[in-house]
C-alpha cells in the first residue's frame, strides 16, 4: 500500500449500532477498532483504582472524567497496529475537552460518521442487547439472535443497559453532542441508522471507499 491508511470516527447516541458497524467496516477495511466503552470496560475488569472510578460513573450514564480517559486512548492509537493499519474511533471523543486533546496529540480523522436514530429505537436496542462474553459478538434478542443454543445460554447483558440507565446516558449523550459535531463540521457524514445493519453498512461502505479512492487517486496509485 502506498497511501496513508484510513483514520475514521464514528458517533452515535447510546446503542445507535457503532459497535455493530465496527465490526462490519474493520472486516471489510482492516482498520483496528478502539472503542472507549470498551477499554474502560477492561480497566474495570481488572479492578484497578482508575477502574473502580470509571464504573462510578458509567453506573450513572455519565463522562468518566478526562484524567482516565484521555490517555487510555491515546495509548490505544499510538500502537504500532493502529499506526500502521488505521484505526476506527468509537465512543470518543464525547466532549470538546476530548476533541481538542486528541488534536493537541496530533490526531486528525479522515471522516467523522454520525449514526441518527430516533430515541424510541434506541431503547428498544438497548434493553433488548446481549453480548457473547466469549467471542465478544454483540446480539439483540430480536434483530440478531444468537445462532445457537449453546451461544443463546451464556449470553450476557452490560450492567448499564436498563431502560432507566439509558435514560441517564442519553442525557449526557444530548449534553455533549453539539460541541464535539461542531469540531468536526467539515468531514461529517450523516448516516441514517434506523434501518436495518446492512443497510446502515451500506451507507457507510459507499462513504469510505469513494473517500479512499479519493486517497488513491491522489498518491497516484491507480
Ligand atoms: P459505550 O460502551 O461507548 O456505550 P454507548 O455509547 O452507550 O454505546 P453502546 O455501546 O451502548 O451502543 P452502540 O452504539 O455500540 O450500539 P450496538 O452496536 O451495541 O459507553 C458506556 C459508558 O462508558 C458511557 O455511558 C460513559 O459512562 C463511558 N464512556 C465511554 N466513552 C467515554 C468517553 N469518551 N468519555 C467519558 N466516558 C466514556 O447496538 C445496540 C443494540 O442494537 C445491539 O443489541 C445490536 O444488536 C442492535 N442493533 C445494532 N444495529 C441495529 C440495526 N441497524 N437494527 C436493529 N438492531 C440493531
Amino acid at each position: 500500500r502506498d497511501y496513508e491508511p484510513l483514520q475514521v470516527m464514528i458517533s452515535g447516541a447510546p446503542a445507535s449500532g457503532k459497535g455493530t458497524q465496527c465490526e462490519l467496516i474493520k472486516h471489510k477495511y482492516g482498520l483496528v477498532h478502539v472503542a472507549a466503552g470498551d477499554l474502560l470496560r477492561a480497566e474495570i475488569a481488572t479492578g484497578s483504582d482508575n477502574g473502580k472510578l470509571a464504573k462510578q460513573y458509567m453506573e450513572k450514564g455519565q463522562l468518566v472524567p478526562d484524567h482516565i480517559v484521555v490517555m487510555m486512548v491515546k495509548d490505544r492509537l499510538l500502537k504500532p497496529d493502529a499506526k500502521d493499519n488505521g484505526w476506527l474511533l468509537d465512543g470518543y471523543p464525547r466532549s470538546l475537552s476530548q476533541a481538542t486533546a486528541l488534536k493537541g496529540f496530533g490526531f486528525q480523522p479522515d471522516i467523522f460518521i454520525l449514526l441518527e436514530v430516533s430515541e424510541d429505537i434506541l431503547v428498544e436496542r438497548v434493553v433488548g442487547r446481549r453480548l457473547d462474553p466469549v467471542t465478544g459478538k454483540i446480539y439483540h434478542l430480536k434483530y440478531s439472535p444468537p445462532e445457537t443454543e449453546e451461544i443463546a445460554a451464556r449470553l450476557t447483558q452490560r450492567f448499564d443497559d436498563t431502560e432507566e440507565k439509558v435514560k441517564l446516558r442519553l442525557n449526557t449523550h444530548h449534553q455533549n453532542v453539539e460541541a464535539v459535531l461542531s469540531m468536526y463540521k467539515d468531514i461529517t457524514v450523516k448516516i441514517n441508522g434506523n434501518v436495518s445493519k446492512e443497510e446502515v453498512f451500506a451507507q457507510i461502505d459507499s462513504a469510505l471507499t469513494s473517500l479512499l479512492e479519493q486517497r488513491k487517486a491522489a498518491s497516484g496509485s491507480v
